[in-house]
């Protein structure tokens, strides 16, 4: 486990991932009956812009600096930026926050978030952070566990409705088939759960690939996709672009999506070529 989201935070990929959760979050408000959310692979909860790891590749200059000059932000948006704002009064981009916070900034009383992060450092950081999270009393780390095996043990929750959120880091060549078995699992104990899974785009013919295989797990019925390309998928080695994919998604996102990918794709562009699609598959 070689991967470590602290080089990453708030780039591209974060923007586009975090967006698009607040947006299915706050939907999950539509409704006072409590809600339950999984986040299957953690991270660290908050990331320090300033550190070592962030700045050696700046990569967090490509992503959410780029939207906090804005003063244009669409509604959809504004609240994640805000969020993000609210944890940098000073008005400098020093903390970022991962998607457990953003979850956790969601909970109302009645609502509750558990969190998985197998790497056993970073799940003890986790914990700690979480400790000074929104709700915290309503959050619960597991640490050093494998998100996949935490989906499969703890679907259905007992509250009915809720989300999964599942973000691997891509280290393994089978990830997407991991994904797709997780998935399966999932949907057999609980296929009315929203579930939510971020990609990163190399070759975008493996990510329709998995389409394909979501689309075709046993149970699913809505699956609705959105990508971006920050420049042309022209090398499949590279890094192109990122995708999530919601099964069940929330009538909102499907709503917004496309007004929040014409906004955003301009801006996290990084050369020739950068495009989006939202679609209902
Ligand atoms: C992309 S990062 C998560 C970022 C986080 N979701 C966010 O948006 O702030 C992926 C994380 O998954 C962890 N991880 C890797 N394999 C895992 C597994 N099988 N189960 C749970 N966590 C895993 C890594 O240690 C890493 O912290």
């Amino acid at each position: 486990m070689n991967y470590r989201h602290s080089y990453h935070a708030g780039n591209f990929a974060d923007v586009i991932k975090h967006v698009l959760q607040c947006v299915a979050l706050r939907y999950l408000h539509t409704k006072e009956k409590p809600f339950w959310v999984l986040d299957t692979h953690a991270g660290v909860g908050m990331y320090d812009l300033a550190s070592e790891e962030a700045t050696k590749t700046g990569e967090f200059m490509a992503g959410i600096a780029r939207l906090l000059e804005r003063t244009d932000l669409p509604p959809a948006i504004t609240p994640y930026v805000e969020a993000v704002q609210q944890l940098n009064p000073q008005g400098e981009v020093r903390w970022y926050p991962g998607s457990p916070w953003l979850s956790a900034l969601h909970l109302r009383p009645q609502d509750s978030l558990v969190l998985c992060e197998k790497h056993p450092y970073d799940s003890q950081l986790l914990a700690a952070n979480a400790r000074e999270f929104p709700a915290s009393r309503q959050v619960k780390v597991l640490t050093a566990t494998d998100g996949y095996g935490a989906l499969k043990a703890l679907v259905p929750p007992p509250q009915k409705r809720g989300m999964v959120l599942i973000d691997p880091p891509f280290e393994q060549r089978d990830e997407f088939d991991q994904i797709v078995t997780a998935l399966s699992a999932g949907v057999r104990r609980w296929a009315t759960g929203t579930y939510a899974v971020w990609y990163p785009i190399k070759d975008p013919l493996v990510v329709g690939e998995f389409h394909q295989k979501v689309k075709a797990i046993r149970g699913v019925e809505q699956v609705f996709v959105v990508d971006i390309l920050v420049r042309a998928a022209t090398d499949a080695s590279c890094f192109n672009g990122c995708g999530m994919l919601f099964i069940n998604p929330p009538y909102g996102l499907t709503q917004q999506a496309g007004t929040i990918m014409a906004y955003l794709t301009p801006i996290l562009a990084q050369a020739r070529g950068a495009e989006y699609q939202c679609l209902m598959l």
